[in-house]
């Protein structure tokens, strides 16, 4: 069955792609809870929540239905200025202050690339009317992942997404990141390792000049480059930096947000908030393409009293899709009523005791997590911690034959199921990863 899917599949460029890595993809029919289905009837838990976005888990009728009222009335129109829609209107209501106090205005678009060069645009567009045209680039750590727009790709720290595609723009930066079991930066005596990578950032605006830096990007969990948690004094040291300099801290919450990591959002952790949020799939826990960023007070008011010739020039066909809005609010509402975020973090603490229970295993270097995000980390020994990405791919592979999805970034396997999950499911998580881990030791 699957074989005749694969062969028309050629007709599709996929994302990410290489002949290798997509000769035999899985054929995904259905999904229900946790629960992928097969075309040919092989029946998967989803640990990775589709691509850390599917919060409510598959299957929901009432998603499914917002969509349906909503398209049967008015699915789409524009949004650009002169006109709105209902859903669109309800759905920045209701984010308004939702995430952080003075974040009150949301801008829509239809995912996370989107949002982040909304983000890096609107950093430009603030200091353009604060009269210091001169700000204009954006500091990044090195691993990060902000997406694959143009400027997104040159914002991501992973050189593998730049290679193809260079020569890279101008005015992106990248600083080591915070990562508490290898941290590459330079280490003084004492020092720790949140307050070295915060001081990074420093000499950085320092070497820039704080006149030419706009804005700081960072993920508050790094996702994509590996599951790196921010040791705690990493983000407050950050926030006092970017207001010492004058410069924007954008908080990329693309897989932060909306619960995942046992806050709606993560900044929350370390008391902190930023400037710009940016935001995208657990707003509709995937059941429609919507993202976004939201902003502070004080860049909404350089907009409100700006000239013609200084209008926001920026916005999307879909920025505000009534359709995808609505289905927004429906997912806020079940998340909301289901308590997401505390789930999240019960459910969080068993899925990380459980995998933390794999450390038997030589080949397992750290095991990591916060909320329903964690990372196993493979090396090929604990010792040397050197990276082992080729017994990473033999144990993702087990994992998929025993039934179990989870992601190979580089040497580390990221879980980051439903929200939804329950208490067997997790425990199903490591019993399926131990039997694979036992198959390839
Ligand atoms: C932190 C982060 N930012 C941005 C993006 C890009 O989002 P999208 O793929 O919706 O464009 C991702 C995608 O995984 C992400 O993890």
């Amino acid at each position: 069955m699957s074989t005749h899917w694969i062969e028309k599949d050629k007709k599709q460029l996929h994302p990410v792609y290489h002949p290798n890595t997509h000769a035999n993809p899985l054929v995904i029919e259905r999904g229900e809870g946790v629960w992928l289905y097969t075309v040919d009837g092989q029946k998967i838990l989803d640990g990775m929540a589709g691509l850390w976005n599917i919060n409510v888990g598959y299957g929901r009728e009432e998603l499914a239905k917002a969509a349906y009222d909503q398209m049967k009335d008015l699915a789409f129109t524009s949004n650009f200025s002169g006109m709105t829609n209902l859903p669109s209107i309800q759905l920045a209501d209701k984010l308004a202050g939702f995430a952080y106090e003075g974040l009150n205005t949301t801008f829509f678009a239809s995912g996370g690339s989107e949002a982040n060069d909304s983000a890096f645009k609107t950093a430009r567009y603030y200091w353009k009317r604060m009269g210091k045209p001169s700000k204009y680039k954006v500091i990044a750590r090195k691993g990060s992942y902000h997406g694959v727009t143009l400027a997104a790709t040159f914002a991501t720290g992973l050189e593998k997404y730049h290679t193809m595609f260079g020569p890279a723009i101008d005015g992106f930066v990248h600083i080591p990141a915070p990562n508490p079991y290898r941290y590459e930066g330079p280490l003084k005596e004492g020092e720790s390792i949140g307050a070295a990578a915060a001081r990074m950032l420093e000499e950085a605006i320092l070497r820039e000049g704080p006149d030419t830096v706009a804005a700081f990007i960072a993920e508050p969990v790094m996702g994509v480059g590996g599951v790196i948690i921010p040791p705690d004094d990493y983000f407050p040291l950050v926030r006092a930096m970017c207001d010492k300099y004058e410069i924007l801290l954008i908080a990329d919450e693309v897989i932060t947000g909306f619960g995942r990591t046992g806050e709606w959002f993560a900044l929350k952790h370390w008391n902190i908030k930023p400037d710009i949020l940016s935001f995208a799939k657990a707003i509709t826990s995937g059941y429609a393409q919507l993202g976004g960023i939201q902003i502070s007070d004080s860049i909404r008011a350089t907009m409100e009293n700006a000239p013609d010739s200084d209008a926001y020039m920026h916005g999307y066909t879909y920025s505000g899709h009534a359709a995808a809005c609505a289905v927004g609010l429906k997912n806020l509402e079940m998340m909301e009523k289901e308590n997401y975020p505390r789930r999240a973090k019960e459910l969080g603490q068993r899925l990380l005791a459980g995998l933390q229970t794999l450390n038997e295993f030589s080949f397992v270097g750290d095991v990591r997590g916060l909320g329903l995000v964690c990372g196993v980390e493979i090396v090929a020994d604990k010792e040397s911690k050197t990276p082992d990405p080729a017994m990473t791919m033999k144990i993702f592979k087990a994992a998929q034959e025993r039934g179990l999805r989870t992601r190979p970034l580089g040497n580390v396997l990221a879980f980051s199921p439903p929200l939804s999950i329950n208490e067997e499911e997790v425990d199903e998580i490591v019993k399926r990863l131990g039997a694979a881990m036992d198959g390839v030791a």
